[in-house]
């Protein structure tokens, strides 16, 4: 997709965030509507409303760093000018007259807050345009959501990451290969702070790891799968094999190994392995059994249970499996 405008030198015109310490979600959030990648139809649609003097309340949903918040802020500029900090209230659960008043997070609202907000909205309308910004649109209330313009920002395509992450190279005169791109982009899932986090912790990451090197070595993928403690796809294809191959307790062994060896975290094997097994050759009910165990560890891995015994069920699964897929196959 074509994004309008500007280069990666003119990003942030704001002098404060100029500055070069600032972690690159900062320094490169976007300060005007048109620098903003993706959502076009959204920016266009507040962009109308501005122009035409009808902005109404808003409600910006949708998961993290796909930019909500720099929407609102861009807008706050373009509706006021330089002046705009003192015309803006950035809130957390207070209201006041203001023109703009922005309430970030708004689904940590309690009930009682939100059914007090349906009160306020209504009586400073005249004056004032609240903007909610939130992740989970389905703990705000029917009443304060039909008080507003609601707009769902989807997670980004990995193009758009990319075309993001491109400019900040670019800005950053770094060298990133092709491979490392497809891998922090991949790695990002959509969200833009990740992908610019992933990018920066890399280059430092592999600073450190290659001192000698300085700057100027290339930033590739197994860079940024190491910098980010993600396993590598070869290693996901070894432990995907020895489950299928190896004996349970030499397979346990093995990927235990490897664990240890990069410091990896069940939880990132499993996610992973879940990705590559969409590639493997299984009859559909295989596949089935597969996914429901998966969904099953991840859960007990997530409510904090011992990973040693959720590895174990892991490769239990593909060995029970294994023995499924055999004797279909004989049949
Ligand atoms: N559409 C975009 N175009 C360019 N940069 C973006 C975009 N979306 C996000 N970013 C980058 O990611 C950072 C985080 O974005 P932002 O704060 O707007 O996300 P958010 O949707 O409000 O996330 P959260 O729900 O976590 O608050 C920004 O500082 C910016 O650098
Ligand atoms: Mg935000």
């Amino acid at each position: 997709m074509e994004t309008t405008g500007t280069d990666g030198d003119d990003i942030n015109t704001d002098p404060i965030m100029h500055s070069v310490n600032l972690p690159w979600v900062e320094k490169y959030r976007p300060s005007s509507l048109d620098q903003l990648i993706s959502h076009t139809e959204i920016i266009n649609t507040i962009q109308r409303f501005i122009n035409e003097d009808r902005l109404p309340h808003l409600l910006l949903y949708g998961p993290p760093g796909t930019g909500k918040t720099s929407t609102i802020k861009a807008c706050a500029k373009q509706l006021y000018g330089k002046g705009y900090k003192r015309m803006v209230l950035e809130v957390r659960l207070v209201t006041s007259g203001f023109k703009l008043v922005i309430l970030d997070e708004a689904d940590a609202m309690s009930n009682e807050a939100q059914a007090a907000l349906r009160r306020v909205i209504e009586q400073y309308t005249k004056h004032t345009r609240f903007c909610l910004i939130c992740n989970y649109v389905s703990k705000i209330s029917p009443a304060v959501q039909s008080r507003c313009t609601r707009f769902r920002f989807a997670p980004l395509s990995e193009d758009e990451l990319k075309s993001q992450v491109q400019r900040v190279i670019k800005a950053e005169n770094l060298t990133v290969t092709p491979e490392g791109i497809d891998a922090l982009t991949r790695l990002a899932d959509g969200d833009m702070r990740k992908a610019l986090n992933i990018l920066q912790v890399s280059v430092f990451g592999d600073l450190f790891a290659t001192s000698t090197a300085l700057a100027f070595g290339d930033i590739d993928a197994r860079a940024v799968y190491t910098c980010t403690a993600t396993p590598q796809p070869d290693d996901i294809q070894s432990i995907v094999s020895w489950m299928l191959e190896k004996p349970v307790a030499e397979a346990y062994k093995l990927i235990s190994e490897v664990k240890t060896e990069q410091g990896l975290a069940l939880q990132d094997i499993l996610k992973e392995v879940h990705r590559f097994m969409h590639n493997i050759d299984f009859p559909t009910d295989c596949k089935i059994l597969l996914l429901e165990r998966f969904a099953d560890i991840e859960h007990r891995l997530a409510d904090g249970a011992t990973e040693s015994l959720q590895l174990s069920d892991m490769i239990a699964t593909f060995q029970r499996v294994r023995e499924l897929a055999a004797h279909q196959a004989e049949r």
